[in-house]
């Protein structure tokens, strides 16, 4: 399949997984409205075209954390991306390191964070949950510290897994969803061949690496229900902040009220999130939420945002928004399993380019000079 635009890399990725997994990725909550929304609202922020300001010289640089960034861009937490393509985590891991961004891996990846930090140069970043055994959290951590971790990314809005029906229709959860799952892959040789047989073991490798017995992903779904806590508050992550002498970013913030308690706590970062539509459904896109949270806290902590981002014209509405960084979630999921490795690399040269025709149709030639002043606001 040719690939020319980075949201070909979705229909290349059908094409290739199981249905199970696409819809896992794909999906969202309940009706699929506010994945909907992610999207479409962003498509209607309009930028200003400005022509004749010689823009030459573009730069696309930024720093954040103390690391610098090639582009506002990094990685986000994926669960089971190595179920998408062979150590997928890995593979994904090495295309930012080579692109000079950040990979962020999620408590719930294939590989454990060994495995990834050892297969790239630049720190990695960690995704956290507050699963209800706080000894694997400390574990974790401890960990992460010890394999060069940089930054932790905590994520707080999935106290509770949202309902995803589509996960039901799919296989991936439900009535025999086991055997459903085993046609599935029969169907899809390259993948059983590449992922199904050479790409294991297939389990939660961080938490098996703590409780020294595979996870099984059997039910994944039914384990995330189980595992994950939500008696979880603000005092949790108290605990978290001493045992974390790093950077720590908030994920999941979409509230101008909860934006400013995390400048309180004393959070370096927060990730404005929907989790793409995956758990509430019905609350506001993000790109709407973000000129709020960026008019009370921007300055005082950093901005990342993420759900909706397909192309490198909306990193750049993102940023005239308010954000200071972008997370990719689906959009680089998609790449990792329609071409693993190259496919995200191919993907993020996609971005770059369309970041560069951006600023010169914008006149803006530093990417970080990017704010409302580059929209129409009518
Ligand atoms: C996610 N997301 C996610 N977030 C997180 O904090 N930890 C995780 O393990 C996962 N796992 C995960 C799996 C899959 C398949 C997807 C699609 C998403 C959420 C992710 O980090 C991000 O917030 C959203 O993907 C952003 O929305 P878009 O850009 O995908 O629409
Ligand atoms: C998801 C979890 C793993 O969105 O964050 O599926």
């Amino acid at each position: 399949m040719i690939i020319s635009s980075p949201t070909d890399f979705r229909l290349a990725a059908k094409r290739k997984l199981p249905p199970f997994l696409f819809h896992y990725i794909d999906g969202g909550a309940y009706k699929e409205d506010t994945l909907a929304n992610n999207c479409d609202h962003l498509s209607t922020i309009a930028l200003k075209q400005r022509v004749l300001k010689d823009m030459s010289k573009l730069s696309l640089s930024t720093e954040l954390f103390g690391e610098k960034l090639a582009m506002p861009i990094a990685l986000g937490p994926v669960g089971l991306s190595g179920m998408y393509a062979r150590r997928g985590e890995v593979q994904a891991a090495r295309a930012a390191d080579d692109k000079g961004i950040p990979y962020t891996l999620s408590t719930v990846s294939v590989c454990p964070i060994e495995e990834v930090t050892k297969a790239i140069s630049r720190p990695m970043w960690f995704q956290l949950y507050v699963l209800k055994d706080r000894g694997f959290m400390q574990n974790v951590l401890d960990r992460a510290k010890q394999a060069g971790v940089s930054t932790l990314v905590f994520t707080v809005d999935m106290p509770v897994p949202g309902a995803r029906y589509r996960d039901m229709h799919s296989g991936m959860s439900g009535d025999y969803a086991s055997i459903r799952r085993i046609f599935q892959s029969v169907r899809h040789p390259h993948w059983a061949w590449d992922v199904g047989i050479n790409g294991k073991p297939h389990d939660l490798g961080n938490i098996s690496a703590y409780r020294g017995t595979p996870t099984h992903l059997e039910d994944y779904i039914g384990w995330l229900g189980a595992n994950f806590d939500p008696s979880i508050s603000w005092k949790d992550l108290e605990w978290i902040r001493e045992a974390w002498d790093g950077p720590m970013v908030i994920k999941g913030i979409l509230d101008v009220e909860d934006a400013k308690q995390a400048v309180s706590f004393g959070a370096d970062g927060i990730v404005v999130s929907n989790h793409g539509g995956r758990q509430l459904d019905g609350v506001m896109a993000t790109a709407r939420a973000l000129p709020k949270i960026a008019d009370a806290v921007k300055g005082d902590i950093k901005i990342l945002v993420d759900s909706g981002i397909r192309n490198g014209l909306d990193v750049v509405r993102m940023l005239s928004l308010g954000a200071d960084c972008t997370l990719l979630g689906r959009s680089y999921a998609y790449a990792l399993a329609a071409n693993g490795y190259q496919g995200v690399q191919q993907l993020l040269d996609l971005y770059r380019k369309e970041i560069e025709v951006t600023m010169t149709l914008t006149g803006v030639n530093d990417i970080n000079n990017f704010d409302k002043s580059a929209l129409v606001l009518d």
